[in-house]
């Protein structure tokens, strides 16, 4: 059988920054209270003229160069994403031409923040059946241009930003090991944005009612979430035969530092053991996990034949957990 696994990393985040202090200017809110609530001190926001497929160019263009491969190996792009430059063409087309990947097939996914993990589970199908040799795959968000500065609850939360993987065949022994996929469609009223889509078009009604923006019931989808990201990673670990003692790094979905931490406790993990950047970065959704990952790679964090576990969960309800070899 092919061993699969990430041959190389990029990320990219805008410039501008949106700090908590900022927010107070903009809700009933203070530094402090975001703080200790999420762990979020600033966000980066997508400038005027950038939409998601510019920030995911930019993550691409460095996974490629680590990789070592040029645009034109790439056999498939996939891009998750909840925030899709428009409806159609998908952003991954849309990232196909800016990259020239001629030969690509590209296709968007949408899975909210585990969107990333489903991209994985994808691409690794894809290449082990011999149908391609490299996947790109990306998680890129703009949650600026859906979320709404006038609630507090959500508006505190959420960046934008860029991350993507290379996969393509390792050496055997290395690559992913598992994955555990889910969803409860009973739970899809807790996270979501109503408008715009064919159930409710976009009309004066839909923008007067705020229905083109995140809304979110932040206590269910947080009590969700704790449950998740513990058991989605035990049943990853449980059948990729590792236990929690072998994990060398988390790389959890960046929602809210208690979720992380809960979690951890959950793995028996101490919390250097974690790659944490939503201090930074808030949640930037389906580009959370692999902006985090690109991040530790860099800070020399990943050493090979580490056994990293990549875990998130989102609207939907999703969640996906998987284990990888270094
Ligand atoms: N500043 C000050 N006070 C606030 C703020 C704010 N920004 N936001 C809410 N409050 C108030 C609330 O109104 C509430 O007041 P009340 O008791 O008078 O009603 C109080 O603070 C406590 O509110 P809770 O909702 O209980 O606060 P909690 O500790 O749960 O934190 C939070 C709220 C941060 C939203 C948390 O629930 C959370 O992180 N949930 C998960 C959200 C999440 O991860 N969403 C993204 C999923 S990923 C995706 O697919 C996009």
């Amino acid at each position: 059988e092919i061993s699969v696994g990430i041959l190389g990393t990029g990320k990219y985040v805008p410039e501008r920054r949106l700090t908590n202090q900022e927010l107070e200017q903009k809700v009933e809110t203070n530094d402090e209270w975001i703080v200790t609530r999420t762990g979020i001190r600033e966000r980066r926001i997508a400038a005027p003229e950038q939409a998601t497929s510019d920030l995911a160019y930019e993550a691409s263009v460095k996974a490629l160069d680590a990789a070592g491969i040029t645009a034109d190996d790439i056999d498939l792009i996939i891009v998750a994403t909840i925030t899709p430059d428009m409806f159609f063409p998908s952003t991954a087309c849309l990232l196909q031409e800016k990259l020239g990947a001629k030969k690509a097939a590209a296709f968007d996914l949408s899975a909210a923040c585990s969107g990333f993990i489903y991209g994985l589970a994808n691409a690794v199908g894809f290449i082990k059946t011999g149908m391609y040799r490299h996947v790109l795959v990306v998680g890129a968000e703009c949650l600026s241009r859906i979320t709404d500065y006038e609630d507090r609850n959500t508006c505190i939360l959420f960046g934008d930003g860029a991350g993507a993987v290379v996969l393509g065949q390792v050496p055997e022994g290395r690559g992913f090991k598992s994955f555990k996929l889910g969803a409860d469609g009973s739970g899809g009223e807790l996270l979501r944005i109503r408008g715009g889509g064919s159930r409710y078009p976009s009309s004066e009604e839909t923008i007067n009612n705020r229905h083109h923006f995140i809304e979110m019931n932040g206590r269910d989808v947080f009590k969700f979430a704790v449950r998740v990201m513990g058991s989605a990673a035990e049943e990853a670990l449980e059948s990729a035969g590792y236990s929690k003692a072998d994990i060398d790094l988390l790389i959890p979905h960046q929602a809210n530092i208690r979720i992380i931490q809960s979690a951890l406790e959950r793995l028996d993990l101490s919390e250097d053991k974690a790659m944490i950047n939503l201090d930074r970065y808030g949640n930037v959704s389906a580009a959370s996990i692999p902006l985090a990952l690109a991040e530790a790679v860099e800070e020399g964090r990943v050493k090979e034949g580490d056994c990293l576990v990549l875990v998130g969960f989102g609207g939907g309800l999703t969640w996906g957990a998987t284990v990888l070899k270094w």
